[in-house]
């Protein structure tokens, strides 16, 4: 059995898993989605699942206010926003990029949400994104206040427990379902929910392959960044974990790179037709910066013959719709 840290129970679980029937008969290959699109209403997605151990240890370590960084449509700051507010705790988002239009998609959440928000410049930012969050937090300590720091995506140590546990959920899913997945596939964007799904995979003693779909970097940086994410996990709980910390040196790492793309939030027209196509033949809701672009590319890989020892597919879908409404120019209907 293996021990949790604390957490708190802010995610509408269990998220139900899903057969695409109609999908899966135009593939010829049962395609199962697990929908963590619907771990809330405003709340939804996969960043839920991670905050409810990242905001644990926040309110364990006694702080009052969080600071945390992503693009401007962040839907791990949304997220983030929302929960602070819930939870009586000040946000500060250091934000990627700057808009002086009016605020759209999970931006408008964030103001809602009546987060602190900085915006800076794309360029450098990732450069000087340490020394933002630090002088965030320096400003918050000056105010009296204790901040707690969370990096992007909540993809820690930390975080990926949400996944580790998420596997729990899956495995009631498969076993109700009478499933052994060959895939479980999802969008990687900042390694966490990879880097959970892989662990917790590995310690169900599943032989699914756990593939993220990146969306911004190639295999070798989200080789990387999973395999940092969980040396994080294995020195911050060598105690909770005793023999299972070995499962973080023993998975495999599996991420596809075909399918990024332009870019981080920019994506070809085929990945906006996947997301139309999907919303009226199975009434799904994709996202154009992350689980449209790795629900296309897990299509293209079935369709190329490239999982043709699967039977059962699932695609865990981590939520993102407010991303479709700053890009609503680019469907075509
Ligand atoms: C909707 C959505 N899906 C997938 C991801 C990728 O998850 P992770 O950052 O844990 O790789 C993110 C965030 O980056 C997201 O917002």
């Amino acid at each position: 059995m293996l021990s949790f840290p604390s957490r708190l129970n802010l995610a509408q679980t269990p998220t139900p898993l899903q057969c695409l029937s109609r999908v899966s008969g135009e593939l010829g290959v049962n395609i199962w989605m697990k929908r963590d699109d619907l771990t809330g209403c405003t709340l939804s997605g996969n960043k839920v699942r991670k905050l409810e151990f990242t905001l644990a240890e926040a309110l364990a370590q006694g702080c009052d206010s969080i600071v945390t960084c992503g693009g401007l449509q962040s839907n791990h700051c949304r997220a983030t926003a929302l929960l602070g507010a819930q939870l009586g705790l000040k946000v500060v988002l250091v934000l990627r990029g700057e808009t002086y239009e009016a605020a759209d998609g999970n931006l408008l959440l964030d103001y809602l949400a009546g987060a602190e928000i900085k915006q800076y410049p794309v360029k450098g930012f990732a450069r000087s994104l340490p020394s933002l969050l630090d002088q965030a937090a320096e400003e918050l300590r000056q105010e009296g206040r204790k901040p707690f720091v969370i990096p992007t995506g909540a993809s820690d140590g930390i975080g990926i427990w949400g996944y580790i546990a998420a596997c729990k959920e899956l495995g009631a899913d498969f076993s109700r379902e009478r499933i052994v997945p060959s895939h479980i596939v999802m969008a990687t964007g900042s390694g966490g929910t990879q880097a959970g799904l892989t662990l917790g995979a590995y310690l169900q003693g599943w032989s699914s392959q756990v593939i993220g779909m990146a969306v911004c970097d190639d295999e070798a940086y989200f080789h990387d960044k999973v395999r940092a994410d969980m040396t994080d996990w294995q020195q911050r709980y060598q105690s909770l974990l005793g023999e299972k910390i070995r499962a973080a040196d023993e998975c495999n790492i599996l991420v596809n790179d075909r399918y990024i793309g332009p870019g981080y939030a920019k994506a070809d027209q085929e990945v906006f037709d996947t997301i139309s196509w999907l919303a009226r033949t199975e009434g799904v809701v994709l996202d154009p910066v992350y689980t449209g672009k790795a629900f296309y590319g897990l299509i293209e890989e079935v369709k190329a013959g490239r999982m043709s020892d699967a039977k059962d597919i699932v695609f865990v879908h981590t939520g993102g719709v407010f991303g479709n409404f700053p890009q609503r120019s680019e469907f075509s209907f």
